[in-house]
């Protein structure tokens, strides 16, 4: 049995992810390192570095019980029994496969200190997305060594969504370990199976060989992304034609083959990871050989990007084709509803058009308002920032919807509308709102995928 747990990473996943294992596995300590003082010095005090609904309650559950965090990884090494490994593996910006393949720097460094200072057996589990084979190359490294250090190494990908990773960690749809497949690969799988059994039915917990729980995280984000995209297609031919997105997806949701979720048209899709991974996919592919198979995943990009273009052009042709000097609230900046997390958000590439159309933008967001700060920083002096979506909207021409809130759909559109220019403008980026309803109050009501609800 387990008795010690080191977690590399207290990011949006190291940190929800062992809270979880803690609240749930009393008996094993669990320490979580990130180099980020900061960081940790947040998670230490109780008020977590991330939004996330339900964390805090978690956390205050045995955050000083048996779960701590700490900088200093190397103290933290040798004790552990198990380490996961959950730190950012983002695209590579320079040299061999710039723009599509993983940096590892982070992960290699981590393999190099956990082979500096491990003693005894221990068992390396991946956390982190990673492109498929990097187990192969960390087991490499961590075989490296003269010392009598032993370690196996796993893949455990996680799949929670941000802004509801509490219910994702806490009821998963799978739990997914890949590991060697030979006795002492097993043992391994098996020692990880156990702690999750803690909560998680045996029968979602799923183990698989190495490289097929490596290609299932990146390929169930494809997947995911694709799905995304898809209905984002679709929605440019419903603008053309005069169906409704919305009508539309539920025709096709209906289907149980297809079913209903992930079939939200929007501005595109954000967030750290569904294109990063995906360009990850499409670079596997590439040195595979796979070229056909590239492209068409690397199509899945290619149109999320022309989704977050035709919104801003939509709103410029609507808009009388000039924007300069006009004012738009943006409401939301998050890359979805409940999380203040940017990275990767829509609303970045949106708002930066808006602003080289020579525009005044008033950013809005419940809390990714530090983020955006840092996202637009240098913008100059057209960008503003407010708490207050009354104000945001107080003298604009237009709101521009980006973020699918529930605050959003709660506030009072008829204030808001008699406090605008006119005519007043709104662009339903996340198709949140009534759009019918907003017509009746006065304004000219443009959502994505769907026939125009103008007076003009
Ligand atoms: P993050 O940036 O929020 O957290 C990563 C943390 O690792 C940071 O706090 C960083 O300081 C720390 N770190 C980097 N190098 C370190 C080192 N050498 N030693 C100690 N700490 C170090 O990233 P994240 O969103 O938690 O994602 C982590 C991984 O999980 C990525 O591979 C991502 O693809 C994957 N993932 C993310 C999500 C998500 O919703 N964010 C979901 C599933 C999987
Ligand atoms: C996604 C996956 O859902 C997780 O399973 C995965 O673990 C995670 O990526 C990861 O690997 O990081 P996340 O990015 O947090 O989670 O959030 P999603 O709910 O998947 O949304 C991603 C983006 O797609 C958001 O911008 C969202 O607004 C957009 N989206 C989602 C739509 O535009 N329409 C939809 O119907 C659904």
């Amino acid at each position: 049995m387990l008795k010690n747990i080191l977690c590399i990473g207290a990011g949006y996943v190291g940190g929800p992810t062992m809270a979880v294992i803690a609240k749930h596995c009393p008996g094993i300590d669990v320490v979580v390192a990130d180099v980020n003082a900061e960081r940790v010095a947040a998670w230490q005090s109780g008020e977590p570095p991330i939004f996330e609904p339900g964390l805090k309650e978690v956390l205050a559950t045995c955050l000083g019980r048996n779960l701590r965090f700490t900088t200093d990884l190397d103290a933290a090494i040798p004790r552990a029994d198990m380490i996961f490994v959950s730190v950012n593996t983002p695209t590579k910006t320079f040299g061999r496969g710039a723009g599509k393949a993983a940096d590892l720097r982070y992960w290699e460094k981590t393999a190099r200190s956990i082979l500096q200072h491990a003693n005894g057996h221990t068992i390396v589990v991946e956390k982190s997305t990673l492109p498929v084979r990097t187990a192969e190359a960390v087991e490499r490294i961590l075989k490296s060594g003269d010392g009598d250090a032993r370690f196996d190494v796993l893949s455990n990908p996680e799949f929670l969504a941000e802004g509801t990773a509490i219910s994702d960690l806490e009821q998963p749809d799978r739990v997914l370990i890949g590991g060697a497949e030979t006795p002492q690969g097993r043992a391994a799988i098996e020692a990880l199976a156990e702690v999750y059994a803690h909560w998680v039915p045996p029968e979602r917990i799923l183990t698989t060989n190495v490289w097929s729980a490596e290609l299932s995280k990146l390929a169930a984000n494809a997947f995911l992304a694709q799905r995304v995209s898809s209905i984002n297609a679709v929605s440019a031919i419903c603008e053309r034609t005069g169906a409704n997105v919305l009508e539309v997806s539920r025709a096709i949701g209906s289907d149980r083959r297809i079913g209903a979720r992930f079939l939200g048209a929007g501005i595109g899709f954000g967030g750290s990871c569904f294109q990063k991974d995906i360009l990850n996919l499409v670079y596997l592919c590439e040195r595979l050989g796979l070229d056909e198979v590239a492209r068409y995943w690397e199509s899945v990009v290619t149109l999320n990007h022309y989704q977050k273009r035709r919104f801003t052009e939509r709103m410029i042709h609507a808009m009388f084709n000039t924007l300069a000097d006009k004012r738009i609230a943006v409401f939301g900046f998050a890359f979805k509803a409940d999380t203040g997390d940017t990275r990767d958000s829509p609303a970045i590439e949106v708002c930066r058009e808006l602003l080289a159309e020579q525009a005044f933008v008033c950013v809005t967001d419940p809390k990714a308002l530090p983020a955006a700060r840092r996202d637009l920083a240098g913008a100059g002096p057209r960008l503003s920032f407010t708490e207050d979506p009354y104000q945001a909207a107080r003298g604009a021409d237009a709101i521009a919807l980006l973020t699918d809130w529930r605050e959003y759909r709660e506030l009072d559109y008829d204030r808001i509308h008699a406090g605008m220019a006119r005519p007043p403008f709104l662009f339903d980026g996340r198709n949140l709102l009534d759009a019918e309803r907003l017509h009746d109050v006065g304004f000219n009501v443009y959502a994505i995928g769907r026939p125009e609800l103008s007076r003009l």
